[in-house]
């Protein structure tokens, strides 16, 4: 394990916001884990991080930042499907990567998001249709608490959209140490979301046709990456943290009202339960702060969902101004208060 005091996290979050931490633990298992929790030197309180391309740091952290190298893939034996068991440290992209090299069918559509595996159960990552949730067969944690390993069945992880039991009632008592994947050999293409599919035809025609069921997880994985560097600024160059904000739920008359208001068609899907779900990308965008600039903070242009660091200086003060008169003005204008996605440590 490596320990460091009053340590540089400039380079571990996507924001690339210039913060410090006073003290930051990489540990490579869970015995070395267990040894953390119980060093009571180590100042307080814990933070676990895993690629830190979901939170903004708005100053300094001044307990523990937690990082695991816990990398290994293994399949282990189970009846129906083909099952992964993954190191919470592996990083995400590179678990899809292995995926697609090896035909196998599940994370597919989610290719190219940021960040680790650890993480990703955490978050319950989702794009283009899928939520990593639906391939979760469990979920193994080190409790802080108890000091204790607790495996929590996808049940028992109460995923929602964007959300689970580690980010409520569980949050700074669980620490995921590996997850377990549920994947498939037959095909099970997902090409719903937008455009997906036509454009998957055309990229690969002779694949095309009997409902996609020609296309291979490699094929959808290449696709995906390529709509997102069209959309999404490029994590090397530009900070961001993702989607700042969630897509709004709103009751199905707040709806309709809605869409009387604006005199022309609101983009909209409808939930499961009945509710509505707005695009914040929309109403950010009707609301003119697409491309938009304040300071060293930027509303990104082909995606105005994504606040970044444009000039690789923001502050984060910078970043939570932008944040607060994007909030405003939707609320001024659609009477929407827009929820960030994004956590503020
Ligand atoms: N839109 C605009 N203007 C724009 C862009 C989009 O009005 O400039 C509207 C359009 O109506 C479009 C809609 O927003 O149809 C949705 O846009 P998009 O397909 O880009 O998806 P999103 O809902 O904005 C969500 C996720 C993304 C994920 C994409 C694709 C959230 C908070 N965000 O964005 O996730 O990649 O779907 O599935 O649910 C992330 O979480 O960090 C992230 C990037």
């Amino acid at each position: 394990m490596d320990i460091v005091y009053d340590a540089d996290l400039s380079g571990r979050n996507s924001f690339g916001m210039k913060v410090k931490a006073a003290c930051l633990v990489e540990y490579d298992d869970v015995a070395e884990l267990e040894s953390i929790s119980r060093d009571s030197s180590l100042p307080r309180p814990f933070l676990h991080m895993g690629g830190g391309s979901n939170l903004l740091f708005t100053k300094d952290f001044s307990g523990t930042v937690l990082h695991s190298r816990i990398r290994f893939v293994e399949e282990v034996p189970h009846q129906d499907a083909i099952c992964l068991r993954v190191g919470a440290g592996v990083v995400w992209d590179d678990f899809c990567a292995l995926c697609a090299a090896r035909g196998l069918w599940g994370p597919e559509n989610l290719s190219s998001i940021p960040g680790e595996c650890g993480a990703a159960a955490v978050q319950n990552i989702g794009a283009y249709g899928r939520e990593v949730s639906e391939l979760v067969l469990n979920v193994e944690c080190y409790d802080l608490q108890e000091h204790t390993m607790r495996t929590f069945s996808r049940d028992e992880c109460r995923y929602a959209y964007r959300d689970s039991y580690f980010k409520n009632e569980g949050k700074g008592r669980y620490v995921v140490t590996a997850v377990n994947y549920m994947l498939s050999r037959e095909a099970s293409p997902c090409l719903e979301y937008g455009n997906l599919s036509a454009r998957l035809a055309g990229e690969y025609p002779e694949a095309s046709g009997e409902q996609g069921l020609a296309f291979t997880p490699e094929m959808i994985r290449r696709t995906i990456i390529g709509v997102r560097d069209e959309k999404l600024p490029s994590p090397s160059r530009v900070g961001s943290a993702g989607s700042y904000f969630r897509n709004p739920a709103v009751g199905a008359d707040f709806f309709r009202e809605l869409q009387e208001k604006c005199g022309a068609p609101v983009p909209h899907f409808e939930n499961p339960d009945g509710s509505i779900k707005v695009p914040a990308a929309w109403l950010i965008d009707s609301c003119g702060w697409k491309g938009r600039r304040e300071g060293g903070a930027g509303v990104w242009e082909k995606q105005p969902l994504v606040l970044v660091n444009a000039d690789g200086n923001a502050t984060p003060g910078e970043i939570c101004r932008l944040e607060e008169k994007i909030r405003a003005s939707v609320l001024e204008r659609f009477g929407i208060c827009l929820e960030r996605e994004v956590e503020h440590v």
